[in-house]
């Protein structure tokens, strides 16, 4: 049995979905169905035995206390948290409550569980980070890697960097067999159409404008949701205790390219029935206050000592989402309904 953290948001349901095919092993998933929760992701398991759904907060120490002892999970791989950067612009509470605090909380749970535990070295606390925490690059720097040292810039980075640092902590303070992974900014199905890609999507086949902060010149460095679902797992499976490990694809974009690229798939996969072009609908909008500029991977590491690459190129990653997105509008319509439909509608009229 493991236990997996936010199993129904993004990243934490393409890799309880993955898992799921791969291992035989059962999974609990915690999750507290924020707005970026949704059991839709796992309708496909929803019978399957070998998965155990519980709706609960990283923060609840006895509900945390309880299901180490009900299930006795050979590891943790945590992925619960706040994860939009605009959102904690607007509003960061939630992500110190979550990031800083809930992981405070699953740490003290994991330690009192593997304190307790006869044979302490089979078990992981497998922590799911950001590229974010590593700060901004200039175009000329090089990439990302295990040594560079912490400078968010957003609260949502701050609160990764602090959850990142308690990991460390009680791997070096109490033995607690722990890894990290910073990955850089993923994408595929079941992404909440508030991140670019997912959004750009949506509101191009609505017929919406098609947002680009400030310049749309900052590069992000993408990578297929599934890609960082096996480097997860390749983790858990043979990283070693204490270390780190940063995840990319080698898939730098600007933020303008991204959005072009898009437009472009989708004239293709489904022209827009005036016979305009997508690219139409972009517009350049207020930037992101403190927007990092450039992010870049450099995944040596994990692809030297444990032999994990990536399956998809940018070009085929993008394809295949645009290609999901079209054929689940159904997924669409159920998490832009409510709340969602009257902030959009707000934003892009
Ligand atoms: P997401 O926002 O789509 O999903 C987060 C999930 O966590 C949701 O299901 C939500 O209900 C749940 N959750 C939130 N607060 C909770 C709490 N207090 N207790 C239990 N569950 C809670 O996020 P995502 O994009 O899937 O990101 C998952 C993890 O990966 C995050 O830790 C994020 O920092 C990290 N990450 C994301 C990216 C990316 O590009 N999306 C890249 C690198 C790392
Ligand atoms: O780098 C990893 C991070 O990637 C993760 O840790 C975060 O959880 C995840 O949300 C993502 O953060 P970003 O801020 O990079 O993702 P987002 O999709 O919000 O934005 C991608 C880029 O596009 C960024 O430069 C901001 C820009 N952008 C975003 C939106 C939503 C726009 O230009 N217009 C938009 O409407």
């Amino acid at each position: 049995m493991i236990l997996v953290t936010g199993g129904a948001g993004f990243i934490g349901s393409n890799f309880v979905l993955d898992w799921l095919v791969q291992h035989d092993e059962p999974i609990v998933n915690l999750d507290a169905l924020t707005y970026a929760g949704n059991l839709n992701n796992l309708r496909s398991v929803e019978k399957d035995p070998r998965h155990i759904f519980v709706h609960g907060n990283i923060g609840d120490a006895a509900l945390l206390s309880d299901l180490f002892t009900r299930y006795k999970p050979s590891a943790v791989v945590n992925f619960a948290a706040e994860s939009h950067v605009d959102r904690s612009i607007h509003g960061p509470e939630d992500f110190i409550q979550t990031n800083i605090l809930g992981t405070f909380r699953l740490l003290e749970a994991a330690r009192a569980y593997w304190t307790g535990l006869e044979t302490k070295s089979d078990f992981r606390f497998l922590h799911v980070s950001t590229d974010e925490v590593f700060g901004t690059l200039d175009a000329d720097d090089p990439a990302f890697n295990e040594e560079t040292s912490y400078r968010p810039n957003s609260p949502y980075s701050a609160s990764k960097a602090a959850s990142d640092h308690l990991v460390r902590a009680y791997f070096h303070t109490y033995g607690l067999p722990v890894v990290t992974t910073n990955c850089s900014n993923n994408y595929g199905p079941l992404h909440f159409p508030e991140k670019l890609i997912p959004l750009v999507i949506h509101n191009a086949l609505q017929g919406r404008s098609l947002p680009i902060y400030g310049d749309g010149l900052q590069i992000r460095d993408w990578l297929y949701v599934k890609d960082h679902c096996s480097a997860i797992r390749r983790v858990l499976e043979a990283g070693r205790l204490g270390e780190t490990y940063n995840i990319g694809g080698w898939n730098e974009r600007a933020n303008l390219h991204v959005v072009t690229t898009l437009c472009a798939v989708l004239d293709e996969l489904q022209p827009r029935a005036d016979g305009k072009k997508y690219s139409e609908q972009i517009a350049l909008v207020t930037d992101r206050p403190g927007h990092d500029r450039r992010y870049a991977i450099d995944a040596r590491k994990i692809e030297a000592e444990l032999g994990w690459r990536p399956t998809e190129t940018f070009e085929s990653g993008i394809r295949k989402t645009v290609q999901w997105y079209l054929d689940n509008s159904d997924w669409v319509e159920n998490v832009t309904s409510g709340s969602y439909r009257n902030w959009v509608e707000k934003q892009y009229a």
